[in-house]
């Protein structure tokens, strides 16, 4: 797929939530100099005059006034609507009015004597429009530009939406465009490079985590280094389903900062990876991190894969060399490492509980190093499966004999956010005198752990430093430059730590 975009200049429009008169001066004061473009919703705001929008004069205004039958609070027509519009512009207040597609012509044209108009048309239901039918609407309505917002939850639809939104560039429409949802953060991120005039954010900090996807404009500045991009920087992302929560874009784009690299990491969440891939192909992409579910399957786009990703049978790494898409495994250095600058390398015998892909990883770095170990997990054919592959011993729940392992490592999701309260039904004998690794990195501190505490273990660790240990050999792997893991730790930390007190705010 060869798609021609233009890149744009990066610009910030922040949407303002207000209800009220003196919430939006609050918020309009404290963006100040870090947005474009300012969104004030008439039709949220309560109880104002047209005197209390005063102090917006100057400032570069979008008008929103959106109707209750295109996802707004306003109840009255459209001839009061186009009124209060009127006031306004005859005030010269504000630059831009966003008007929805299907208002009569004569009252857009009313407004573009006062504003640019920005014809919006929103589709909530998941729907794709036809091509035509816009490009038919869009000749037939008078605008400056256009805007469409779409709600799309599969990746099939998005690229449909690229081919929409190449061919208005093609039409000379320009625009902005946005794919609502947690599968359109990346479009959002990314709107320079998709020609977009500028890109919604919203106050707060850590807003990636809302539902609609829409990232806060401390977000595009301080994680994504936004206002920076440029059509020769590259493009790193977590590929997955979902990545909403992750913290590797924290981790990630703090280090290219640090390193002073023009690279840029964003959520990719993508439910179909054959969909997704000309996009990768698309972008300036210099590399991917792979998660769940996408660690097996990705292996068909590769042109080569590394030792241990081909002995582990999975990709949690994507480099992109020349012209060649390379697969990597860094989840097993990340478990070892930790281990063995902790503890020395020791001969472990280990307990592995679960059989998944992390488990996996486990195995081929215990493998490597000559330790024996035994495997537990829910369905006991696929700790068989595991235990063959890796020249181990599966053993059901019930026979594990706590007397022959000294080193016990849990690789099952169980006590991971937001189930903190779970943990694995680990009996404490298995746990007195040994040293427990727990794979769960959030919260840092697990239920398994503190019942490893209370059962007299010699030690635990926690999956923490595994994930800044995979996330720095990630980092090595496509840029050549060292860090330091315990740096990465203090990272991933600091933000894990900042999410939860997000969560508890909102709970
Ligand atoms: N710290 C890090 O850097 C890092 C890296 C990778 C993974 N991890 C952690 O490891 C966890 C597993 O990841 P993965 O990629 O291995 O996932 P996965 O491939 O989906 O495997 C999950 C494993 O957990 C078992 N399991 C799931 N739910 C269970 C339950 N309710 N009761 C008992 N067993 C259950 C599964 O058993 P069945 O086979 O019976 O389904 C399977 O063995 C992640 O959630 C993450 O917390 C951490």
């Amino acid at each position: 797929m060869a798609w021609r975009f233009r890149f744009a200049t990066p610009r910030i429009c922040l949407s303002l939530p207000a209800r009220s008169v003196r919430e939006l001066q609050r918020l309009v004061h404290a963006y100040e100099g870090r947005v474009d473009l300012l969104e004030v919703r008439l039709d949220w705001l309560g109880d104002w005059t047209i005197e209390d929008l005063e102090f917006l004069r100057d400032r570069p205004v979008l008008w929103t006034f959106r109707p209750v039958r295109q996802g707004g609070e306003f109840a009255g027509t459209d001839s009061e609507r186009v009124g209060v519009l009127r006031q306004i512009g005859r005030r010269r207040l504000g630059q831009w009015v966003d008007i929805e597609f299907d208002v009569w012509p004569p009252l857009i044209t009313e407004l573009r004597s006062y504003f640019k108009v920005l014809l919006s048309y929103h589709q909530y239901d998941g729907r794709l429009p036809s091509w035509p039918g816009l490009r038919d609407l869009f000749r037939i309505k008078p605008h400056d530009a256009v805007k469409i917002a779409l709600r799309l939850d599969r990746w099939a639809d998005i690229v449909r939406f690229l081919d929409i939104v190449e061919a208005c560039q093609a039409e000379g429409l320009n625009g902005v465009w946005v794919v609502m949802g947690p599968r359109g953060t990346w479009l959002r991120v990314l709107m320079p490079w998709f020609g977009g005039l500028w890109t919604y954010a919203s106050p707060g900090v850590a807003v990636q985590t809302t539902a609609e996807g829409q990232v806060a404009v401390e977000e595009l500045w301080q994680v994504y280094r936004y206002p920076e991009m440029a059509p020769d920087h590259r493009i790193y992302g977590i590929l997955g389903d979902p990545v909403v929560h992750s913290v590797s874009p924290y981790i990630h784009n703090r280090l290219f900062q640090e390193a002073g690299l023009a690279a840029h990491y964003v959520p990719f969440a993508v439910d179909d990876l054959a969909a997704f891939w000309p996009l990768v192909r698309f972008l300036p992409v210099g590399g991917l991190s792979v998660t769940i579910p996408h660690k097996i399957d990705v292996l068909r786009y590769l042109d080569d894969v590394d030792e241990a990703a081909r002995a582990i049978g999975a990709v949690n790494t994507v480099i992109h060399r020349e012209d060649a898409w390379v697969g990597a495994n860094t989840d097993w250095v990340g478990f070892w490492r930790p281990l063995v600058r902790r503890f020395g390398a020791r001969p472990w015998r280990a307990l592995i509980v679960g059989a998944g892909g992390a488990a996996h990883a486990v195995a081929y770095a215990l493998r490597r190093a000559g330790c024996p170990f035994w495997v537990t997990n829910r369905t006991h054919e696929k700790a068989e499966a595991l235990a063959r592959r890796f020249g181990g011993a599966a053993v059901p729940w019930d026979a594990v004999d706590p007397t022959v392992f000294d080193l016990l490592v849990h690789t099952t999701p169980l006590g991971m956010v937001p189930h903190t309260d779970q943990g694995p039904p680990i009996p404490d004998a298995w746990l007195a005198g040994k040293i427990v690794y727990d794979l769960v990195y959030n919260p840092p501190e697990t239920r398994l752990l503190r019942q490893a505490r209370a059962a007299g273990a010699q030690a635990v660790l926690s999956g923490l430093p595994m994930l800044a240990e995979q996330a720095a050999e990630q980092f090595r792997l496509w840029t050549l430059q060292t860090v330091r893991p315990d740096d990465v730790t203090t990272l991933a930390q600091t933000h894990l730590e900042r999410q939860s007190e997000m969560f508890n705010l909102f709970d």
